[in-house]
């Protein structure tokens, strides 16, 4: 791939062909929220075509443009969410995520995730325990049960707005995909 694909200013053709459809089409119409044929959130196609894409960014520094008031509302409401207590243990991701609570302290022999290190540029990610690779969904679908909630759907708004709210510390940093955990 060419700089030019990596940026918005790209032209059709110019990387069109490699996976069939252009990158930059699947990365849009994805982010639009349009069926590329490519199955649901989550599904293996889904989450092999994920990290196909990420690969090909691999070293290049993750950048996420909030500039947007669109964007600045979405990622306000995901920090929200990061701070909010929920389900039957009265809990928040914040709890165990960051360093002035239980980050980088152990939870029954896994250490706690700093959220401030940035916890997304290597999703879709290896589960060496699960023998799988999940994307970040699913990682985040699993951490529901500490919180003692019911998961929600894969493609919901909260999760998206949570996803937004921890890409952001993971801007400037290199992609790193797939990335391994037990
Ligand atoms: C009771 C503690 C607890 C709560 C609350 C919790 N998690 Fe987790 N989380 C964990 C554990 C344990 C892991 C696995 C640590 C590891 O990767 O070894 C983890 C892993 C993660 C990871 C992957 C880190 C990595 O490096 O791959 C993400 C992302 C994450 N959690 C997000 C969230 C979000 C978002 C919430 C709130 C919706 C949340 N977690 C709530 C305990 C928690």
């Amino acid at each position: 791939m060419g700089a030019k694909d990596r940026e918005y200013g790209h032209q059709p053709g110019e990387c069109g062909g490699r996976f069939g459809l252009a990158v930059y089409e699947i990365v849009e119409s994805k982010a639009c929220g349009f069926d590329v044929g490519r199955g649901a959130v989550e599904s293996a196609e889904d989450v092999d075509l994920t990290m196909r894409i990420k690969m090909a960014s691999n070293g290049l520094p993750v950048a996420v443009d909030t500039r947007s008031p669109a964007a600045r509302a979405a990622l306000a409401r995901g920090k929200a969410l990061f701070d909010k207590r929920v389900g039957e243990r009265n809990h928040s991701c914040a709890d165990c995520h960051t360093p002035e609570r239980g980050a980088n302290k152990f939870l029954g022999g896994r250490l706690l995730a700093d959220v401030t290190t940035g916890l997304t540029r290597h999703f879709p990610t290896w589960r060496t325990s699960q023998n799988d690779a999940w994307d970040m969904r699913r990682r985040m679908q699993w951490c529901m049960t500490p919180l003692g909630m019911n998961m929600l759907a894969a493609d919901s708004i909260e999760y998206a707005e949570l996803e937004l709210y921890l890409t952001q510390f993971d801007i400037g940093k290199p992609m790193s995909v797939p990335g391994i955990r037990h």
